[in-house]
């Protein structure tokens, strides 16, 4: 059998989630360079939790749809201009290869898209899994964008060689939110974002670091007390720091705090 029916095969065989029994998350990658998976995503806490099959990851080669013996993806823009576009109807032949089921979001990384954030990353995560396009070259005919539906996203306002990083910086902060992924630690609650606020500092032994010490209240054993502290230093960092995440947060909360 070619290697691109096993493959396939594999694919349409749905796996399971060892504890949830539901049909694992799962991220299929459209790429031009497929052997970058899963790179970071192999190792630590991703890479465990892909190992013991609570998630899967299928990078597929866009050039595996092109027609001509050079196995071409790309053309000059119409209008002139530099660079290359990757051509509609190849990466059409290769979303409609990956024969995806409906409910899957279809994304495309790219730097004019919707910025990525913690609550779409939540919504994502909660869902059967994306199709990732990551965009090379000057860009994707925009007709393939329209016809197939892709919802464009962005990690940041820079500009990345093409999309994979950015896909592997999407799927991970996905999978941290798995059920089972993160095991004892902390479900996610606690941390940086999960309430439009940035995390707190954290300190661990030894007491004094440098003629620097632990702020006391930390080493109390005053659970409340060191909530409050806690809160107040998110607070005050979100203020200081990053006064569009403290305006979006007091338009949402119905309170007269901070
Ligand atoms: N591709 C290139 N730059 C990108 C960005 N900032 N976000 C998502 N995809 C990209």
């Amino acid at each position: 059998m070619e290697r691109s029916a096993i493959r396939g095969q594999l694919h349409r065989c749905p796996l399971m989630h060892p504890m949830t029994d539901q049909t694992i998350w799962r991220a299929t990658v459209l790429t031009l360079f497929p052997e970058m998976f899963p790179g970071p995503l192999g190792v630590s806490l991703a890479g465990r939790a892909l190992s013991s099959g609570l998630w899967a990851l299928e990078a597929r080669d866009i050039r595996d749809s092109a027609t001509d013996k050079h196995r071409s993806v790309d053309d000059t823009p119409a209008g002139g201009g530099p660079g290359m576009v990757l051509r509609a109807d190849i990466l059409a032949a290769a979303i409609d290869a990956a024969g995806i089921t409906p409910d899957r979001p279809r994304l495309l990384m790219s730097p004019r898209g919707r910025p990525l954030t913690q609550s779409l990353v939540v919504e994502l995560a909660s869902g059967p899994g994306p199709l990732i396009v990551c965009g090379r070259f000057e860009g994707v005919d925009q007709r393939v964008i329209e016809a197939r539906g892709l919802k464009e996203v962005s990690i940041g306002d820079y500009v990345l060689s093409g999309g994979e990083i950015a896909a592997m910086a999407l799927i991970d902060a996905c999978v941290r939110l798995l059920p089972g992924v993160m095991g004892k630690q902390a479900s996610g609650v606690d941390e940086s974002f999960s309430e439009g606020l940035l995390e707190y500092p954290q300190y661990t032994r030894p007491q004094e670091f440098e003629g620097r010490q632990i702020p006391e209240i930390l080493t109390s054993g005053d659970h409340a007390k060191v909530a409050a502290w806690r809160k107040a230093q998110s607070e005050a960092l979100t203020r200081s720091r990053r006064p569009d995440l403290w305006a979006a947060r007091r338009g949402t909360k119905n309170t007269t705090d901070g």
